[in-house]
């Protein structure tokens, strides 16, 4: 049984589509806790009402960065997880922490990475016009919005968008990938090979949505 701790900051919806995809697939796998740096993210309502045990850690709380990861890192090891899913931690990770978990962290990032790292990833692919953008999931490393590609989705950029519609349609593809980069995470199906992650048996990770 796998055990996962799931930390956010905020809405959660990833997390959710997470735990109901967990749930209607009936997977070898447990969501240990949901852990959020802010004790008013939406996203634990959510986690308190199916049942999984939340934790909160204010970042406000702590002296610097060094110190809340440290806590942060105690706090999650207290659930002992196989995994630890960033799923909308707004919080720049220290090199320590992120060494803790090599391997085992994996984070969302809202654009067709190495493209548009840093926030207002929408924002940024309107300004630079191009016609597709999309979301990634990855393995944590020290570089901010970097690390080994699990699965990416893309999305076409289309005439009228703004940013709210852009992250819509992003979003939507993001409750796809991310619990199936779980998934395979699981089923033990994930390699990291020179940087690069292989998917046995193979798997496309590329979805290509032609959604409006
Ligand atoms: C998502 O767009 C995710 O890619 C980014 O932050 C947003 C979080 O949304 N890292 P939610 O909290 O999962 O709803």
């Amino acid at each position: 049984m796998t055990s996962i701790v799931i930390l956010i900051s905020g809405r959660g919806s990833n997390m959710e589509a997470i735990v109901k995809t967990a749930q209607k697939d009936a997977w070898p796998a447990k969501i240990a806790a949901v852990i959020s740096n802010r004790p008013d993210a939406s996203g634990l309502d959510f986690a308190r009402s199916h049942g999984i045990p939340v934790a909160v850690l204010d970042h406000k709380d702590f002296k610097d960065r060094t110190e809340f990861d440290h806590k942060l890192a105690e706090l999650i090891d207290s659930y002992s997880p196989d995994l630890v899913v960033l799923a909308g931690f707004m919080r720049i990770l220290t090199g320590d922490f992120v060494r803790h978990y090599e391997g085992r962290l994996l984070n969302i990032h809202p654009s067709l990475l190495p493209l548009f790292p840093g926030l207002h990833t929408h924002e940024q692919a309107l300004a630079a016009g191009v016609a597709e953008h999309g979301a990634t999931v990855h393995f944590v490393t020290e570089a901010l919005d970097h690390g080994p590609m699990v699965i990416q989705a893309s999305v076409p950029v289309l005439p009228g968008d703004d940013a709210d519609l852009l992250a819509k349609r992003v979003l939507k593809q993001e409750h796809i990938i991310y619990p199936r980069a779980v998934r395979w995470f699981i089923d033990n199906r994930i390699f990291i090979d020179q940087g690069r992650v292989l998917v046995n048996p193979p798997e496309s990770q590329l979805l290509v949505s032609q959604d409006k």
